[in-house]
């Protein structure tokens, strides 16, 4: 059997993660494809040389030419800025317009039958983007933070416990952004609601610290935004589409009558397999829960919309 083909398009810190995660776990080739010369095409190397410490043989090749991303199966988009301290992620909204476009042009003409996870922020607007830009079945394009931000929550109640983070369960739905979703009544640990462990003036601290948890590493590393978790979340995802898990993960996804978004990406749990998103699942929403998806929502439309009247 072929191996599969993964393409990384920025090379930059989240990029470089996404390309170590997926090789180590020996997932297909990687490119690496950048536009500073030589940054890619050294990372590649370095990850090369790397490979015989996780005993896996993939090749990993690094380029600044988008036409080697010929034949993906996947493309990882994590071209463009990144946050510094004080921004939003909405700030990024001009320049990554002007990064991600081209990108979903050059995925258009050179990986027509990919799959395509969109990491760039301000994240359920460049979802959007790609997935206008290319023309792709929305199945096949995908926004990653769902992930991520669940596996922030869990991580923030396995501290407040002194449990393993494995044996957290939670879900964060609702657009990439502050006003993001956290939902307390559907955390776990292990089967035990989290309402029964934690008071709820401390949960409702770490719902908070989730919603703002990009920026506490932003504020804290001054340079750019979190990599490692971003990374891993993605190649996750990537890990259920290649090896078609038919795995349920929050992501950002076409939602038209599903939780009454009304033709946008939003971050929702889908069933994730060989072609893509393969399901939307809907569960019920209490009222309080219903208002804050709402407030969420309206943000990511706010976005699109401010981007479209940029005429992108
Ligand atoms: P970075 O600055 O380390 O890397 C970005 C890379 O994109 C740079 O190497 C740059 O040269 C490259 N690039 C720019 N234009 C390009 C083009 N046209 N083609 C190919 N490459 C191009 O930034 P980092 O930390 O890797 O973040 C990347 C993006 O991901 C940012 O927009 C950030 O906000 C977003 N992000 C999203 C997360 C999520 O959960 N959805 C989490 C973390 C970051
Ligand atoms: C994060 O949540 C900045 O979106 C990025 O870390």
């Amino acid at each position: 059997m072929a191996r599969k083909k993964i393409a990384v398009i920025g090379g930059g810190n989240v990029g470089q993660t996404c390309a170590h995660v997926a090789a180590v776990k020996n997932l297909g080739d990687v490119v690496i494809t950048d536009i500073v010369e030589g940054m890619p095409q050294g990372k590649a190397l370095d990850l090369m040389e790397c490979r015989s410490f996780s005993g896996i043989d993939v090749d990993i090749m690094g380029t600044t030419k988008y036409d080697d991303i010929a034949g993906s199966d996947l493309v990882i988009v994590t071209a463009g800025m990144a946050r510094k301290p004080g921004m939003t992620r909405e700030d990024l909204l001009d320049a990554n317009i002007k990064i991600v476009k081209p990108v979903a042009e050059a995925i258009k003409k050179f990986a027509p039958n990919s799959i395509v996870l969109v990491v760039s922020n301000p994240l359920d607007s460049m979802v959007y983007l790609t997935a206008s830009v290319t023309g792709f079945p929305k199945n096949r394009v995908i926004g990653s933070a769902g992930v991520l931000d669940s596996a922030r929550f869990a991580c923030f109640i396995a501290m407040e416990l002194k449990v393993s983070p494995r044996d957290v369960q939670t879900l964060v739905l609702g657009g990439h952004g502050d006003d993001m979703v956290p939902l307390v009544r559907r955390t776990q640990v292990n089967g035990v609601p989290v309402e029964n462990l934690i008071p709820k003036d401390r949960l409702a601290a770490m719902v908070d610290r989730t919603r703002k948890a990009g920026g506490e590493i932003v504020a804290l590393l001054k340079t750019g935004s979190a990599y490692f978790s971003p990374g891993s979340a993605t190649v996750t995802m990537a890990e259920a589409i290649l090896n078609d898990q038919r795995r349920v993960m929050p992501c950002s996804v076409w939602c038209e009558k599903e939780y009454g978004v009304g033709g946008y990406f939003m971050g929702v749990p889908a069933v994730l397999g060989a072609t893509g998103v393969q399901k939307v699942v809907e569960i019920d929403l209490n009222a309080e829960e219903k208002a804050a998806f709402q407030k969420s929502l309206d943000s990511v439309k706010k976005t699109v919309q401010e981007m479209k009247g940029k005429g992108f």
